[in-house]
């Protein structure tokens, strides 16, 4: 079982962001390292419930406050295509008529594409938003972020 990241109240957005960055990093090495086929859809849909509850919540506490001011559009339209190429990435690997090759693909697509955005995310996006937002927003927004994605991933556990 995957370890979670624990609601930490005291988090201000980026720490809590972070802290789900490195719990999907974790689940992309182990679905890189898992041979087994099955073994191998059961990390995918883990990692694909922590992608969709992330992006959700982060789109919604990040973003969107990050877009209400001029220098904070262009990063934000940036970030939130990349999700939506991921949820394509997503969609091809939920199909159950593709076989095991093309499925091992959009597989190694998927984690070279997490592994880019969450590195573009820290290392430009955050830092930018960060001048963006100020530092009582910063910790607000953390503690609802925490809360939507632990909403989300409840409500779809079971899809
Ligand atoms: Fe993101
Ligand atoms: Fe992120």
């Amino acid at each position: 079982m995957n370890k979670q990241a624990s609601v930490d109240l005291e988090q201000d957005i980026f720490a809590a962001l972070i802290a789900n960055h490195e719990v999907q990093r974790d689940m992309c090495e182990q679905l890189e390292s898992e041979q087994d086929f099955q073994k191998r859809k059961a990390i995918f849909s883990e990692l694909k419930l922590e992608l969709h509850a992330h992006a959700a919540a982060e789109e919604r506490h990040l973003y969107i406050p990050v877009m209400q001011h001029d220098e904070g559009l262009e990063l934000s339209r940036h970030a939130i295509t990349e999700h939506h190429e991921m949820d394509e990435l997503i969609e091809t690997l939920e199909d159950g008529r593709v076989g095991q090759e093309t499925w091992d693909e959009a597989c190694a697509k998927l984690i070279d594409k997490v592994r880019h955005h969450l590195k573009e995310e820290e290392d430009e996006f955050f830092k930018q938003a960060k001048k963006i937002l100020d530092t009582d927003l910063q910790q607000r927004l953390g503690a609802l972020y925490q809360v939507e994605h632990e909403e989300y991933e409840k409500a779809h556990a079971s899809e």
